[in-house]
Formats: C-alpha cells, sequence, structure tokens
C-alpha cells in the first residue's frame, strides 16, 4: 500500500492498467480507434437509436441539434459520441471542461467566438463554477450572454446575442449537475457499462485498425477482463499486444494472452491489486464494514474521489460491494472472490 503514497492520482491511474480514467498515453489511440460514424459505433444501442432519429429530424428541420447532455462513468465513450454527432451533422466541434474554465469571462469569450451551428462540448461539465455556469443558462436558453460593463451604481448590462450553436455536456453522475443547468438540456442519455459482446467486437475492431492478428478467444478473454469498458480494452489489447510481439511471434493467441494478464496482474474480472486490496481493507480492517469513504480513503491511502469514480461503480456493478447509509460494504460474494469468509 505504501508503496503509491508519493504518487499524484494521475501518475497512480496511468499506471493502472485497468483504469477508465483517460492517460496521456490515451490520447493518439483513442483518436486512431474512435469511431467516427454512429454505424460504426458498437454498443449503446438505445442511445445510437435516439441519436440518428434527433440528428435526422434536425437536418429535416435544418436546425441545430437541441443541447445533449451525456452521463456515465469514465471511458464509456461520451466525448467519442459527442465527435461522432459532430461528424454526422457537419458541425465544427469546440472542445473544454469544466475545470478548464476559470472565469466567466472565460466562458463568454468561447461561447462569443462560436460560430452557426458549431458543437461546444463540455467534459466534466458538473465542474464549472457557479459563477461561469450562470453565464451559461442565458446562453442555452435565450442564445444569448449579458455582459456586465463597469462597477457600482453605473453598471450598465449588454445583451449579446450569439449564432446558433448545441452544446453537449459530460459528466459522470447526472446529480452532480444543479438542476438549473440539467432542465436545460433538452437529451440526456444515460450511457452504461457494455455488454462482454459488444467489448469482444470492439476489441476486434480495433485490432484490425492496428494490424494486430488476434484468435477471437483472446479477444473474448480482452472483453472480460477490460471492466466492460472500451477506453480499458482498448489499452489492455495495446499491451497484451506488446506481451505477444516480445514474447511470441505478435499473434495474439489465447495461451499467450493468458500468459500476459498474469504478468499484468489483471485477474479474471478485471480487477487488479488496488481493487483487491481495498476489498481486503474492508474484510479484514473493518470487518466487511460499514466503513465511511473517507475512513477507507485514509486506510488505503488512495484519494476518495477516485475510490468513488473509479473503484466503486465497478466492483458495485460486480455485486461485490454496497453502499449503506452507514458506509461501504463488502458483500457476500466480494469475501468470496476474496477466498474469506464472511
Ligand atoms: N472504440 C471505443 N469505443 C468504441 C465503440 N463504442 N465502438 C467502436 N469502437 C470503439
Amino acid at each position: 500500500m505504501n508503496k503509491k503514497i508519493q504518487k499524484s492520482e494521475s501518475e497512480k491511474n496511468e499506471e493502472r492498467l485497468i483504469s477508465p480514467i483517460e492517460s496521456p498515453s490515451d490520447d493518439k489511440l483513442e483518436l486512431t480507434l474512435r469511431p467516427k460514424v454512429l454505424t460504426e459505433y458498437i454498443g449503446q444501442e438505445k442511445i445510437k437509436k435516439n441519436l440518428a432519429i434527433t440528428i435526422k429530424a434536425a437536418k429535416n428541420r435544418g436546425e441545430n441539434i437541441e443541447h445533449v447532455l451525456f452521463y456515465g462513468a469514465p471511458g464509456l465513450g461520451k466525448t467519442t459520441l459527442a465527435h461522432v454527432i459532430a461528424n454526422e451533422t457537419g458541425a465544427n466541434i469546440r472542445v473544454t471542461s469544466g475545470p478548464a474554465i476559470e472565469k466567466g469571462g472565460d466562458l463568454a469569450a468561447i461561447l462569443s467566438n462560436l460560430e452557426e451551428g458549431d458543437i461546444l462540448f463540455i467534459d466534466e461539465i458538473h465542474r464549472l463554477r457557479k459563477a461561469v455556469e450562470e453565464i451559461l443558462y442565458p446562453a442555452m436558453e435565450d442564445g444569448a450572454i449579458d455582459i456586465i460593463m463597469g462597477k457600482g451604481p453605473t453598471a450598465r448590462t449588454l445583451r449579446l446575442d450569439l449564432p446558433g450553436f448545441t452544446i453537449i455536456g459530460a459528466t459522470t453522475l447526472a446529480s452532480l449537475l444543479s438542476a438549473p443547468l440539467r432542465d436545460r438540456f433538452g437529451i440526456i442519455h444515460h450511457l452504461n457499462f457494455y455488454q462482454i459482446e459488444d467489448i469482444e467486437k470492439i476489441v476486434l475492431r480495433s485490432a484490425g485498425i492496428l494490424g494486430v492478428k488476434i484468435e477471437k478467444s483472446a479477444a473474448l478473454e480482452i472483453a472480460k477482463r477490460s471492466r466492460r469498458t472500451p477506453r480499458v480494452a482498448n489499452r489492455l489489447l495495446k499491451r497484451v499486444r506488446d506481451y505477444c510481439q516480445v514474447e511470441g511471434d505478435g499473434k495474439v493467441s489465447l495461451d499467450i494472452c493468458l500468459e500476459a494478464f498474469k504478468v499484468l496482474e489483471v485477474d479474471e474480472l478485471g480487477l487488479d491489486y488496488i481493487d483487491r486490496e481495498l476489498m481486503e481493507i474492508i474484510a479484514k480492517k473493518f470487518k466487511g464494514g460499514p466503513v465511511g469513504l473517507n475512513t477507507l480513503a485514509a486506510a488505503s491511502g488512495e484519494e476518495l474521489e477516485t475510490i468513488e469514480n473509479v473503484y466503486e461503480p465497478y466492483l458495485m456493478q460486480l455485486g461485490f460491494l454496497d453502499r449503506s447509509a452507514r458506509g461501504r460494504v463488502l458483500t457476500e460474494l466480494g469475501f468470496k472472490h476474496l477466498g474469506l469468509k464472511p
């Protein structure tokens, strides 16, 4: 546990193979592998169907599409879908994020530079400051921003009309957004974890693009260990490919793939040593819980937000962890996975 203490959050996530958080080394890979149009996009069938209708209807009316909010765990494709929408509608897309916009004036500058039909993608939109968020309200509702000129009693408000545009926001949880902001999105979609079969298809598609020869059974094995998250699947594929090139003949067979996962320390459910360590802390130190998130963060040396956004969603999805009013509880299944008795 202590070997991680000196490292920053991003360094830790980068070295964690199965982290769904984007790392700088993912950038180039994601750009190559990212589907460009809806028909190339695998999984999230309901969302695709709805978006296809939204896009077609707006095109027929000659209008911009309504503001769209995507929410869901990291790595599930919120950014990819924003780019797909831009491609399908032929719109320019500008990309920014909640934490990157420091002042109201920064957002006003971005908005006033938009051109007719542009899409503004705001990642982590729940992290916009209140003062910035308030600029967004009239922009989204009336297509205008209010600029305050001067100070004190002589201050005047100048309303600046903006060209037509679409905001696409992305957040991990819809409940993190203030109600007034959430209400201004005409279209809200929840991205769920993918079906294993869909991740298998994504791995096969990515292997094709990367020119990697892969057995179908190996693609399924990677899919099973990818936490039902495309970003993790693509990263695992890359690492397994490296292993096969160095230790084998470059072809990803099931045997060598299993060998690679042993070395990479990713188990058959996609859990790594930090997941297991967290579960063991709850099991042994806190007798299975409930244990408060703060206490768990202190006991594990992990950041509270990382536990909540990265580890917990998948452990809960597997049924290994429960959230109760009094804290986190390791379930019977969780104990069983560790080979322990509740
Ligand atoms: N790469 C990452 N996510 C994808 C998806 N949903 N479909 C196809 N390729 C992908």
